[in-house]
């Protein structure tokens, strides 16, 4: 199948999908690249050589139909199934399955054969296409992302037709297809469930010396996880679930071992040596400003400014004094809404600024580089930085009703500035660790006034600043 070769199903593909043909709900929760939709790609293959079935006298031939949560997902499950049977336009190219082509209408995503099998594409993004017709076969792919309401019109289909229903996906969230699956674990008649993890697909494996001894046996694709960038930027729990299919509670504290991060000190503007940038989450309506400073080469938060009820006008420079003071290379702040106002207002005071632009999913993302870094104990935050502790460790994962995107929050009525600000400056040191220090220790960029221009912004800044007075900075 996979360019041209014929498929020879893996171990885990056999035992726990093709031998399962019997079976009306198998549910699969399997690691990434594991080779899922491949193996759900060849059921289809096999369902639609099924018989028609009788029913009230009534003939049915193989009606199946391909799901996925949005009309994107499913087009991976889909591809390969109409390459498989459909010809090209001139005919040229007789596909494997081509004897069998009737016809096809690639818009709606359906393909005619000519025993009478009909072969359908569906998405969540339309719930209630999935309803009503005698599917013979279903299969979904990336099912724990599938909407509740998509299965409420999906599943009663298979209750009139005896229809099989293929679900499968990773082990993550709270909904229907982790209950499904529990429905096999508990060996509910008509269901099988099973979870293999990533590694089941014989080429990757876990260890560099694993994958290299394959490669000397002339295996040329093996690739080690520990050395997958994909694999590395998640944080334990994302790995655990998407590579290890293992279900991990979600709800809850999404900061592990925090404890051993909150060994280190303040340091004063004067002390502050390293190469240093900031991180900055705007107060909205009730809540807080921070700014806190990091030491990249170090990994470190260096200091802190929190405070509420200012406005631009005074912010912009009390944030730009630190900024100064710490030399800093430049701000990654949150820039959504009212973010985008101080923004402007912190280059207008010469300050070199980052957006991070705020959805669901970059929130997500920018949370699980900080908790990865403190579950892997290599960020060092100030022992004194209570606040930041408290938020930390009151900071929630949930799953939001009907499936499994995930919201990060603090819970109602509690703040969660700190930790907004202190990933946004983790991430950036991060990414950035290796780039602080030359391989002798040295710093890579060094912030002397030398240059006659240098000097001259300064004196600037230093009238500024005497305007300003002195604002108190909590380092
Ligand atoms: N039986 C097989 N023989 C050879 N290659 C296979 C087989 N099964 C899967 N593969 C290959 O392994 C890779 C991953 O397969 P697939 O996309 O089916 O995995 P998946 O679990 O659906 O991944 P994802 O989690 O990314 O959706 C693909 O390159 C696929 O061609
Ligand atoms: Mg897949």
């Amino acid at each position: 199948m996979d360019g041209g070769k014929p498929y020879v199903p893996f171990p885990w593909q056999a035992e726990h999908i093709h031998s399962k043909s019997d079976i009306q709900f198998l549910i699969g929760a399997c690691g990434r690249r594991s080779g899922k939709t491949t193996a759900a790609d060849a059921e289809v293959n096999r369902e639609v050589f099924k018989d028609p079935v009788t029913v009230l006298g009534k003939t049915h031939a193989p009606l199946i139909y391909i799901v996925g949560p949005t009309a994107e997902l499913a087009m991976r499950v889909w591809q390969p199934i109409w390459d498989a049977f459909v010809p090209d336009e001139q005919r040229e190219h007789i596909p494997p399955f081509g004897n069998l082509y009737k016809d096809h209408d690639k818009s709606r995503g359906i393909i005619w054969l000519k025993n009478g099998a009909t072969i359908q594409r569906k998405s969540a993004d339309d719930p209630k296409s999935l309803q009503g017709e005698r599917v013979t076969f279903a299969v979904v792919d990336e099912a724990h992302s599938m909407p509740e309401d998509a299965w409420q019109y999906l599943l009663p289909a298979f209750m009139d037709s005896g229809g099989r229903l293929m679900a499968i996906g990773i082990p993550k969230g709270k909904n229907r297809f982790r209950s499904m699956w529990e429905l096999g674990q508990k060996k509910q008649p008509g269901y099988y469930s099973f979870s293999v993890p990533s590694t089941a697909h014989p080429l990757i494996t876990a260890t560099e010396k694993e994958a290299v001894a394959l490669r000397e046996a002339g295996y040329e694709t093996a690739r080690a996880l520990e050395h997958d960038p994909a694999y590395l930027t998640l944080s334990d729990i994302e790995q655990k679930q998407q590579y290890w299919a293992e279900w991990v509670e979600q709800d809850g504290a999404v900061f592990k071992n925090i404890d051993q991060c909150f060994t280190g000190e303040w340091v004063t503007a004067e002390n502050a040596n390293g190469v240093n940038v900031m991180g900055l989450d705007v107060a909205r309506i009730h809540d807080y400003t921070v700014a806190y400073i990091g030491d990249v080469g170090e990994e470190r938060i260096i200091a802190r400014d929190r405070y509420t009820g200012l406005g631009w006008t005074v912010q912009a420079p009390r944030i730009a004094k630190m900024y100064r003071d710490y030399k800093c290379r430049f701000i990654h702040m949150d820039a959504t809404g009212v973010g985008d106002v101080l923004a402007s207002f912190l280059r207008v005071e010469g300050c070199s600024v980052i957006d991070y632009k705020f959805t669901n999913a970059s929130k997500e993302m920018l949370i699980s580089a900080l908790a990865r870094e403190v579950e892997r104990g290599q960020v060092i935050l100030p022992k004194d930085d209570l606040d930041l502790k408290r938020e930390m460790e009151l900071f929630e994962a949930t799953v939001q009703p009907g499936g499994s995107v995930v919201k990060y929050s603090a819970p109602a009525g509690y703040f969660d500035d700190c930790v907004i600000s202190a990933a946004l400056l983790t991430y950036k040191m991060a990414k950035n660790r290796g780039m602080a220090k030359s391989p002798n220790g040295e710093p890579y960029v060094k912030f002397e006034n030398t240059t006659p221009a240098k000097r001259a912004m300064d004196k600037i800044r230093e009238a500024r600043e005497k305007k300003l007075g002195e604002i108190e900075v909590a380092v």
